[in-house]
């Protein structure tokens, strides 16, 4: 199979690139990805001499170039994404461009090219927030509630348009928080991490009481691939690491296993409109395609530190500033949502 992969040179999208390569040895893969500052080329070091990998510097939102790709292809993977909820409250635009209008543009390809495959990769932020019982589904109703995840609900609604409308080949999965190697470090854990290892402190937001369900990228990735080959077409399916953590306890956890104490936790102002809790039921993923989360949280933290340890090269020169444009800088990676550059201090403590 010859597989598009889009945002190939992000996080999930550079582990799901070299799980196909290993997995799969008669597949070849393109990479489209327009390499913004959460695309890295060296992400793709482990695969960049292998003969059946490409890669194309583009955006998803150039029909031109999308069209002339998707048409010499078996199937599309959609990684590629604005995907940072704090940076989609300072600059709802862009996320409505590449989430939304680029998915179309990817939809349109695949439907002129005779209907290709596609698989879109979605989020479990589409359907809001939890209160303290209960878990997202495939049934759940969708309720975004961030520019960010309103613009993945946009694109989700047009991938189910094109199946019910154009009859065109689709499915979409929606997974939890993801977390491994080379993950871009505004996120929690790559950010507390390496704020760490440079004696940094780190940003807890508001009273560190909400929750995510931690899924190892690994185990979406098998998801994912598990989805393409096998999965029924016009149907969804949700992906979780059945791991819930309030923040506070996963930095506690964070500390703990790097020896420090929690002086080093700064309590800094709330997200605006932080949603309070998400969880994922993947019985349907479980049942229906015999796929599980496999790899179980404490072993994938301590691997995950591990790598931030053995890869400082890839994290510093990120988190120095140089490899952020000159318009990024002001978000300087590591530095937490603080408008103002000012933190005031939250309720609760650690
Ligand atoms: P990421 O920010 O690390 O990577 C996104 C990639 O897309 C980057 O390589 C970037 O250069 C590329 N890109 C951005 N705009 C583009 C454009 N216009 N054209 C071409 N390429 C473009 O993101 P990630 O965390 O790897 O997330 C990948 C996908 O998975 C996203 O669709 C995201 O919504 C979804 N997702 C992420 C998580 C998570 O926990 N990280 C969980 C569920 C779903
Ligand atoms: O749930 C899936 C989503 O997970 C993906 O769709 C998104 O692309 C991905 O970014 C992630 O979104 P979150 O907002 O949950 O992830 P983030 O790592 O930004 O934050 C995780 C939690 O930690 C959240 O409750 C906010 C909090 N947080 C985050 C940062 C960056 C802090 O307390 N301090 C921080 O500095």
């Amino acid at each position: 199979m010859r597989i598009l992969i889009t945002g190939g040179a992000g996080f999930i999208g550079s582990n799901y690139v070299q799980y196909v390569l290993n997995q799969h040895p008669t597949d070849e893969v393109v990479v489209l990805d327009k390499l913004t500052y959460a695309g890295n080329l060296e992400n793709l070091s482990p695969v960049e001499r292998n003969p059946r990998y490409h890669f194309v510097q583009g955006d998803v939102c150039d029909a031109t170039l999308v069209d002339r790709l998707v048409k010499r292809m078996d199937a599309v993977v959609h990684f590629a994404a604005e995907s940072h909820v704090d940076r989609s409250i300072q600059d709802p635009s862009s996320f409505v461009r590449t989430n939304v209008l680029g998915t179309q543009v990817l939809l349109d390809a695949c439907r002129k090219a005779g209907g290709i495959r596609l698989h879109h990769i979605s989020t479990d932020e589409v359907y809001g927030s939890l209160g303290t019982d209960g878990a997202f589904t495939e049934l759940t109703s969708y309720d975004p509630r961030s520019p960010y995840s309103a613009s993945k609900a946009g694109s989700d609604f047009l991938v189910r348009a094109a199946w019910h409308t154009h009859g065109l080949p689709v499915t979409i999965s929606n997974c939890s928080n993801n977390y491994g190697p080379y993950q871009f470090p505004e996120k929690f854990i790559p950010l507390f991490v390496t704020n760490l290892l440079k004696n940094k402190k780190v940003p807890l937001y508001g009273d560190g009481m909400n929750i995510r369900d931690w899924i190892y990228v690994e185990d979406h990735c098998k998801g994912v691939d598990l989805v393409l080959r096998k999965g029924k077409l016009g149907e969804t399916y949700c992906f979780g690491g059945r791991s819930e953590r309030t923040n506070a306890e996963l930095t506690r956890l964070i500390l703990f296993e790097m020896g420090f104490g929690k002086e080093m936790v700064e309590m800094v102002k709330d997200r605006p409109g932080h949603d309070r809790r998400y969880a994922i039921d993947p019985t349907k993923a479980e049942t229906e395609l015999g796929w599980k989360p496999e790899t179980p949280f404490l072993y994938g933290l301590r691997k995950t530190i591990d790598w931030y340890r053995q890869n400082e090269d890839w994290w510093r020169n990120i988190k120095s500033g140089e490899y952020l444009a000159s318009d990024e800088q002001r978000y300087e990676a590591g530095e937490s949502f603080v408008v103002s550059g000012k933190s005031s201090v939250a309720r609760g403590s650690l």
